[in-house]
């Protein structure tokens, strides 16, 4: 049975497909579209996963959905009747729902001529979302939790999963919402951009909790491990408030309202100072956060008396809380795919109507490259394409089929300093660059971080990079020990280690760790291990290949990224182009082995 599954008129979209229980593909719109967070119908996502399945649309055999707009019907209508929300902001939800009921019209559209015999299945979207988690996790059974801003009127659901069966314990539905919490914050902190709460997690640490009691004011928890929110803080529930949310980048209007800036202060201007009061404030924010977070997950472990956890949902992407679950409950093992957000909620849906029309589990998420590759002839026919391009930024080019030999090649430019962009095999799922589309150096340089802002991402500077790392060298380098593929904890690095790695550890000690397993990426785990043959420290700083845009999908873009920024080397796949007369800085590291 073939099953494509969509996240469609929502951000991140994105379509992923499984045939008879396995995933065989899944990607992001965005990175097809070059939008970042494109939200709408993933017309080129959908196209990639049939070609990569070697199928046409006639021979999918189920579409599922992830959302439903009859689920929680009952609590919409009296919510309608009891608050009487803004018209425009009904309307609104109305128009939302047409558009979904044309999915079959955008397939035609996009695949003209092709015929469409397939079911189409809408799946509750936090159902979607524990799907995503918990039927590609490697528990049999386990606790599990979705939350996020809204989707389906909920914004959180938890309960327990075995086999193939999830029942929810609790809820918390609209208004109440500990991803419009976070966004509001994020908002109010100067940055309004979608997505961009991974911002305000980066630099809490600066700061203090000192604005502690006045945020739980904000969130108030609730003796089921549910929460709520201090309404006279926020706008959403009484408001129509500007959304863009159809065919091009997400973009939301001001989710707080006055009253937060009695409590707060005057709101940070995206171009304002970062000042001590705003890192205290993130820092308040995020502690709140966890205090809601792990409210929630004490009070599912004490009842269901599971020690495994699956999370999925926008805030699953909170690594920091993430990291902590197993100092601060006595949850002993943590499971988030790569795409814990919306765009997970293709392969959740498509899961949960394979096991509802009576499939098995017979597939473990353990790695997240299911997206697009391009084998050596489609390199090889880009780089006679811009010959010129390579020739005119002083490049050479060099094909090295011996894999060692490469590996050892670049692991030593990485040693000298030298800024590698590293693309091979297939796509990461997911937003994290995980070793197959990823930025490369070195992690013992303290100056490697304004290096790399100054090579290629000028982001703000109190943004931590991270390390890859081998897995079997985890716990001689952190406090925790467990295997974290997909980046989605952050762990404390032990002391005494820290200052070997300065560029990968953050300001409060902590590093937000990918480990690479060999069997799951041999080259990458390949590299790293030469790198710890040359210098005796088992990782490497990894950052997304990118420049302000998505990350890279196909060859050429990396070649566009690398030409267009100060990297030194670009490796696809087997061929090293390399920037002549690349200037490599003097650095004697501290003594690592
Ligand atoms: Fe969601």
């Amino acid at each position: 049975m073939i099953i494509l599954g969509l996240n469609a008129f929502h951000a991140d979209s994105s379509a992923a497909l499984v045939r008879d229980g396995t995933l065989i593909a899944a990607a992001e719109e965005e990175r097809f579209r070059r939008i970042k967070h494109w939200a709408g119908f993933p017309s080129q996502a959908i196209a990639y996963c049939l070609s990569e399945a070697g199928i046409k649309l006639s021979d999918v055999d189920q579409i599922a959905f992830n959302q439903d707009s009859r689920a929680n019907l009952l609590r919409k209508v009296a919510y309608s009747v009891t608050n009487r929300p803004n018209i425009n902001l009904v309307l609104r939800r109305l128009r939302n729902r047409r558009s979904r009921a044309g999915i079959p019209t955008l397939l035609a559209q996009t695949f003209p001529g092709e015929s469409l015999r397939a079911a189409i299945h809408p799946v509750e979207h936090h159902f979607a979302h524990l799907s995503s988690a918990f039927h590609v996790c490697p528990f049999d059974q386990a606790a599990v939790v979705s939350v996020d801003g809204f989707g389906d009127f909920s914004s959180a659901a938890w309960g327990v999963a075995a086999g193939i069966d999830i029942s929810t314990y609790g809820r918390v539905y609209f208004p109440h919402s500990l991803g419009i919490f976070y966004q509001a914050i994020t908002q109010y902190l100067g940055f309004p951009h979608y997505g961009d709460e991974y911002k305000v997690m980066g630099f809490a640490p600066y700061g203090r909790p000192a604005f502690l009691d006045s945020i739980r004011k904000m969130v108030r928890l609730v003796p089921d491990g549910g929460f709520e929110l201090g309404l006279e803080f926020f706008r959403h529930h009484r408001e129509d408030i500007a959304y863009q949310w159809m065919n091009g980048s997400p973009e939301f209007g001001d989710l707080f309202s006055p009253a937060l800036e009695h409590l707060l202060g005057p709101r940070r201007g995206p171009r304002d100072e970062l000042e001590e009061r705003h890192n205290d404030i993130a820092r308040s924010a995020q502690a709140m956060y966890e205090e809601a977070f792990f409210h929630l997950l004490k009070d599912l472990q004490r009842r269901s008396g599971l020690t495994d956890l699956a999370l999925a949902g926008g805030c699953a992407m909170n690594s920091v809380a993430n990291g902590k679950v197993r100092r601060n409950t006595p949850f002993r093992r943590v499971y988030v795919q790569s795409a814990a957000g919306d765009a997970g909620g293709a392969i959740g849906s498509a899961f949960a109507v394979w096991h509802k029309l009576g499939g098995k589990r017979n597939f473990v998420m353990d790695h997240a490259y299911w997206g697009p590759a391009y084998d050596a002839a489609e390199i090889s026919k880009i780089l006679r394409a811009r010959g010129y391009d390579i020739a005119n930024a002083r490049c050479t080019v060099e094909d090295i089929s011996d894999e060692a030999v490469l590996c050892r090649r670049i692991a030593e430019a990485i040693s000298k300093g030298q800024v590698i962009g590293w693309f091979h095999g297939r796509m990461e799922w997911g937003p994290r660059a995980l070793g197959n589309r990823s930025i490369l150096c070195d992690p013992r340089r303290p100056d490697m971080k304004a290096m790399l802002n100054d090579k290629i991402k000028r982001r703000e500077s109190f943004r931590p990079f991270a390390p890859s790392v081998m897995e079997e060298a985890v716990a001689e380098w952190f406090e925790e020990d467990d295997s974290v593929p997909f980046m989605m904890q952050v762990f404390q690095v032990r002391q005494g280690k820290r200052e070997l790695i300065p560029a990968v550890t953050h300001v409060d000690g902590s590093g937000r760790l990918q480990t690479v397993r060999r069997s799951t990426n041999p080259r990458y785990h390949k590299l790293i291990e030469s790198f710890r043959d040359l210098t005796g420290v088992p990782m490497v700083l990894n950052t997304s290949f990118n420049e302000n845009e998505p990350v890279v999908c196909r060859p050429e873009e990396a070649l566009d990224c690398f030409l267009r920024t100060k990297m030194d080397k670009l490796v696809l796949g087997n061929v090293i182009i390399a920037r002549r007369g690349s200037v490599v800085v003097d650095f004697n590291p501290g003594k690592a082995a």
